[in-house]
């Protein structure tokens, strides 16, 4: 893991200024969202981040920046991976975030948004509570409700058993599939919580992940008529 300098923004309130400005910064740019991106997730990743923040002893400024401005160069919102980035980056030099600041919330956001893939690990122990928060809020009863507000707005049948999951899939195929959404949960959501960075992580995991199985348990049962 790569130790970067410690962070240098450390008036307390600058900090809490930059990061009033930044929440208000992704409410405003995440306002018309409808890819599952909406400010409500950045709430939550904000929240679950500073308390995995808390409890690894990582830098709570750092996760808390990088949650509110990590979907911001989401490709579904900025168009693409460069344009985003560049705008993040622009962003937090016009308010003056020193270097070390910026350095370490970008190098975070550009290892989240990588669209390629097979995306680069985490080397901060920051970059890894903010992007374990991302992942924990795409599984549990959000990431149930996630996953059918996605396939509901994409017009995606609830499930189809002629359709099974595929194991294997390119980045453009992902992206373009019409599969019925129980899919996404044996392609994406139940393979999360071994993709963790941190231990609080994992804990709070595997009771999210439990709750996945029993509701494709029930929703199995209720298919076919036996509950
Ligand atoms: P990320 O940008 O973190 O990779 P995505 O854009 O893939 O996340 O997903 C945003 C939300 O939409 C997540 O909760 C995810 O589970 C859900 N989602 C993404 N793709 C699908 C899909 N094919 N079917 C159902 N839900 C999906
Ligand atoms: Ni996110």
């Amino acid at each position: 893991m790569t130790t970067l300098p410690a962070n240098t923004t450390d008036d307390a309130d600058a900090q809490a200024r930059l990061l009033a400005e930044a929440e208000a910064f992704a409410r405003e740019a995440l306002a018309h969202d409808s890819s599952g991106h909406d400010f409500a997730h950045i709430e939550r990743v904000r929240r679950v981040a500073l308390a995995i923040a808390q409890a690894e002893g990582a830098d709570p400024f750092i996760c808390e920046l990088a949650a509110l401005l990590h979907d911001i160069a989401d490709y579904k919102i900025a168009g693409d991976e460069a344009t985003g980035l560049a705008r993040v980056r622009g962003w937090l030099e016009a308010r003056a975030a020193d270097a070390t600041t910026t350095a370490r919330v970008m190098e975070i956001i550009a290892t989240m948004s990588f669209a390629g893939g097979q995306r680069p690990a985490m080397t901060t122990l920051e970059g890894q509570i903010v992007q374990d928060a991302d992942r924990l809020d795409a599984i549990g009863a959000i990431g149930v409700a996630r996953a059918f507000a996605f396939g509901g707005a994409k017009g995606r049948a609830l499930y189809d058993p002629a359709q099974p999951p595929r194991e294997q899939m390119s980045v453009q195929a992902y992206r373009t599939q019409q599969a019925p959404t129980i899919n996404h949960f044996y392609e994406k959501l139940l393979l999360l919580k071994d993709r963790l960075n941190t231990r609080y992580a994992r804990q709070l995991a595997e009771r999210r992940h439990q709750f996945m199985l029993a509701f494709l348990d029930q929703f199995y049962a209720e298919w076919d008529g036996r509950s």
